[in-house]
C-alpha cells in the first residue's frame, strides 16, 4: 500500500490527488487529530510524532510513505528518510522545484504555518537549486481553521487572505507555493485575490509527480504494491469532525474509519 500521513485531515488533499494519478493503488491514510496540530510545535516533537505516523503505516503494510503535512515535511523528512526502511516522499521538494521551474522573474512565495515557515526549509532549498531565485515567506496561521470550517469564500476569509498576500505581492512574486496542505481547499480564493499573473503551486499535485517518477525508476516498489480501489482509513481520535471535513478534502467519501493510538507502538 502507498501510506500517507498528516497532522489531521489536510492529507486528505495530497490523497486525492494520488487517487487520481493512481485510481488502481490501495492507499491507507492516517491522521493524527489526537495531536493536531503540529504547525506551532517544535521541530522535536514533530519530528518524534512523524516517526510513530509512518512506523504504524509501514506496521500495516506501507511501502511507500508520503508526508502529506508540510510541517512534518519541512521538520521530519530527513530524519524519516534515514530511519525508515521505505522510501519516503514530502511535499516540500517537490513544489519547490516546480516553482522554479514556473517562475519567470524568480521570485517565489510561500506561504505556510508558522512552523513551515520558521523551518525556512524552501529558502534552502531553493538556494541549492537555483541560487538566483528569491523566496519570501508569510506563516498564515489563521487559513487551517477557515479551510476546516469551509469558510472558503466569505467576506472574512477573502480580508484575511489579502492581508497575508498583501507583503508577497508588495515583493513582486510571479509564483505561490500554498505550503500547507489544508490550503488546496482556499485555492479558488487565493487565486482570484492573488490575481492571474501569479500562478499557484499545490503541494499534492507535485507529490504525486514525484511518486509517478519513484515508481517508474523503481518497478520492483511499484510491483509490491496491492492494486485496489479499497483505501485503509485511520485516526488518532475520531470524535470530531474528521470524516465530514474529511470528505470534502478528499473530494469523495472517507471509508470505514478506525481509531489508531500510534503512540503506543
Ligand atoms: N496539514 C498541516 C501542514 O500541512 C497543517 C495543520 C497543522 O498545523 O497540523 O502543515
Amino acid at each position: 500500500m502507498i501510506g500517507i500521513f498528516d497532522s489531521g485531515v489536510g492529507g486528505l488533499s495530497v490523497m486525492k490527488e494520488l487517487i487520481a494519478a493512481f485510481p488502481d493503488y490501495q492507499m491507507i491514510y492516517f491522521g493524527d487529530t489526537a495531536r493536531v496540530p503540529y504547525g506551532n510545535k517544535s521541530k522535536e516533537t514533530v519530528t518524534r510524532y512523524a516517526l510513530e505516523d509512518a512506523s504504524f503505516l509501514i506496521k500495516k503494510g506501507a511501502k511507500l510513505i508520503i508526508v502529506a503535512c508540510s510541517t512534518a515535511s519541512a521538520f521530519a523528512l530527513d530524519t524519516l528518510k534515514k530511519k525508515l526502511k521505505v522510501p519516503v516522499i514530502g511535499v516540500i521538494e517537490p513544489s519547490i522545484k516546480a516553482a522554479i521551474e514556473t517562475t519567470r522573474n524568480q521570485k517565489i512565495g510561500v506561504i505556510g504555518t508558522r512552523g513551515t515557515v520558521r523551518s525556512n526549509i524552501y529558502v534552502g532549498l531553493a538556494k541549492k537549486i537555483d541560487p538566483k531565485v528569491q523566496v519570501f515567506q508569510q506563516a498564515c496561521p489563521l487559513l487551517v481553521p477557515l479551510a476546516e470550517e469551509n469558510w472558503v469564500n466569505k467576506p472574512e476569509t477573502r480580508r484575511i487572505i489579502k492581508y497575508y498576500l498583501r507583503p508577497l505581492k508588495a515583493r513582486g512574486i510571479d509564483t505561490l507555493i500554498l505550503g500547507c496542505t489544508h490550503y488546496p481547499l482556499l485555492a479558488k480564493t487565493i487565486q482570484d485575490i492573488a490575481g492571474k499573473s501569479i500562478k499557484l503551486i499545490l503541494p499534492g499535485q507535485e507529490s504525486a509527480k514525484a511518486v509517478q517518477k519513484l515508481l517508474k525508476k523503481n518497478s520492483k516498489l511499484e510491483k509490491s504494491l496491492t492494486k485496489t480501489r479499497k483505501h485503509h482509513f485511520y485516526a488518532s481520535d475520531i470524535s470530531g469532525e474528521f470524516r465530514n471535513i474529511g470528505n470534502r478534502f478528499l473530494g469523495r467519501r472517507i471509508g470505514k474509519l478506525i481509531q489508531a493510538d500510534v503512540s503506543k507502538r
